[in-house]
């Protein structure tokens, strides 16, 4: 990614904003939402504000990008608890991001009287580091799939994991099987993995690296998002997958990505996956989508 890019301020429908990347031809999150997407994607379905009773807590916050789900966190933990000791590791490739969030004054309202978190992201987006009182943050900056591989050796073990990549047609290398399952082995065995996504080789890739899964309530557009656990995780009950969920991961799109030694480009990992869809004995998911659709025409009609 070019550190040269420039960042330019564009305004959701909650009143915070965005950036849109070139270099990712995507929006850093949807419209409907910056601080509402950290909110309802992640926040709350990590079951941050039950953690925030602990006196630590540990994150993993995957493309960190402006900081919202950082912050988000920061703040909802501290509001329940302000003795409570976070632990953040931040993977991010481009330090021109949160640097830009910060010289564009977009968390100057952050601040208030008990809590300051703009001083925080400023000091991660200057310093990449930061060790106070009831902090400690270290943002890791390069390819996740490298940085990923420092976190394991840490021995990091995460009571909440944001997974926050560009799309998967956009950015396919944060998405892949071998990337998850570096990923899965950050994840605490009581704590939650939280993603926007709700795409089938996501969750594959997911089920694959032996987490459970969940779906998250839509916020803003009809797709849910996903929650990952380990299946030993005590007492933790997941919101199931619907009939139509649970049958789109039996389709082709359910095909994952794979990026066997962690470095291939996205355009060769997209052909790979195309290849093998092509090749593959599982439905395409357009039949199974048009059955679907029949069938459930068909049931509604004779319900009237
Ligand atoms: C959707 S945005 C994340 C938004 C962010 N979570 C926030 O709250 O502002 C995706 C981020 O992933 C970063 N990124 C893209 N490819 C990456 C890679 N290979 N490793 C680490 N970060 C990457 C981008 O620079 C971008 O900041």
């Amino acid at each position: 990614m070019s550190n040269q890019e420039i960042f330019i301020p564009q305004p959701t429908a909650d009143g915070s904003f965005t950036f849109f990347s070139e270099e990712f031809d995507e929006l850093f999150h949807s419209h409907y939402g910056a601080y509402q997407e950290s909110i309802h994607k992640f926040v709350v379905p990590t079951q941050i504000e039950v953690q925030a009773q602990k006196s630590v807590i540990r994150i993993l916050d995957i493309c960190y990008g402006l900081g919202y789900n950082t912050a988000a966190a920061l703040q909802t933990i501290w509001s329940i608890n302000p003795d409570c000791y976070i632990e953040i590791i931040a993977l991010e490739l481009n330090s021109a991001v949160p640097k830009a969030a910060i010289s564009n004054q977009l968390f100057n309202h952050w601040n208030s009287a008990k809590i300051d978190i703009l001083d925080i992201l400023i000091r991660i987006s200057e310093h990449h580091y930061l060790e106070a009182k009831n902090i400690k943050a270290n943002l890791l900056l390069g390819d996740a799939r490298n940085t990923i591989q420092q976190v394991i050796t840490s021995g990091f073990q995460a009571d909440a994991i944001f997974l926050d990549p560009f799309s998967p047609p956009q950015c396919p290398q944060l998405w892949t099987i071998e990337f998850m399952q570096l990923v899965s082995q950050c994840l605490s065995l009581t704590g939650r993995l939280a993603t926007y996504s709700c795409a089938a080789s996501v969750r594959t890739a997911l089920l694959t690296s032996g987490l459970e899964i969940g779906s998250t309530p839509p916020v803003g557009r009809k797709a849910p998002g996903t929650i990952a656990i380990y299946p030993q995780a005590e007492g933790a009950i997941l919101p199931r997958l619907s009939t139509s969920e649970l049958e789109h991961l039996q389709t082709r799109a359910a095909i994952p990505y794979r990026d066997s030694q962690l470095c291939d480009s996205a355009a060769v990992i997209l052909e790979r996956r195309k290849q093998e869809q092509q090749y593959s004995n599982l439905e395409p998911t357009s039949h199974w989508r048009k059955r679907w659709d029949r069938a459930h025409k068909y049931n509604s009609l004779s319900k009237e």
